[in-house]
């Protein structure tokens, strides 16, 4: 099992019979949402909803029962990958483009889990371009003011050339700082500009950091 695989079995034992557990996207929440699969083969009884088209397919080919939203009021525990974790487990997500509906997921969920490998973890956030999703009227304008906040914001595209859209009809711009000094000062700033629907930067919302190692350990984190 690489790391991704260790911490994404680790997580899965904080789930229990009967709860609404959200199913985060990515590499690492793949391994999850298989695991989460196989429980529920073997007579684990729970409700999901999906961070993402992609993991909604993928929980359906599992037979992992959905709900819709307008079912629940909350959801029980979240397991979600991320693109990097610091000390404060201050979180950049988005790096698949799922970060509106991940941010949605973990604020309605009692325990957010955050699945890792070894890779993810900095010292400061921001080596990895911070993905904010924006509507695509007068994105260029949005992009402006991002790189008022010291970043160079690129809109996102695919390997053809193609503009990436987000399952909700969005622009991603990753926004290039280099290092962010104050994560939770520039969430702040975020909030202000008009046009953006959500970034990546997830600040206290993360209650369970599990670290999976290539030697084959895990760490937990509280
Ligand atoms: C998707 C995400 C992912 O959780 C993040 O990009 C990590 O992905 P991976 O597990 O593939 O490294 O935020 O929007």
């Amino acid at each position: 099992m690489n790391g991704k695989q260790l911490a994404a079995e680790k997580a899965v034992e904080w789930i229990e019979d009967g709860m609404v557990v959200g199913l985060g996207t990515g590499s690492t929440a793949y391994w999850a949402i298989q695991a989460i699969g196989r429980k529920v083969a073997e007579g684990l009884s729970i409700r999901a909803v999906a961070t993402s088209i992609p993991s909604e397919e993928l929980a359906r080919e599992l037979n992992i029962p959905l709900i819709p939203w307008s079912e629940i009021t909350s959801i029980d525990v979240t397991i979600d990958g991320a693109d990097e974790v610091d000390g404060d487990y201050h979180l950049v997500k988005g790096g698949g483009g799922a970060l509106l509906r991940e941010k949605i997921t973990a604020y309605a969920s009692k325990c957010m889990i955050v699945i890792v490998d070894e890779n993810k973890l900095v010292k400061q956030l921001g080596a990895f371009g911070l993905p904010v999703e924006v509507v695509p009227f007068a994105w260029e304008m949005t992009a402006k003011h991002l790189e008022k906040l010291g970043c160079k914001a690129i809109r996102r595209s695919h390997s053809d050339g193609g503009v990436f859209i987000t399952d909700n009809g969005n622009y991603i711009m990753d926004c290039h700082f280099g290092s962010i000094q104050d994560a939770p000062e520039l969430e702040q700033k975020l909030q202000h500009i008009p046009g953006i629907v959500e970034h990546g930067l997830f600040i206290g919302l993360a209650d369970r950091v599990i670290i999976g190692y290539e030697h084959g350990t895990v760490k937990v984190r509280e």
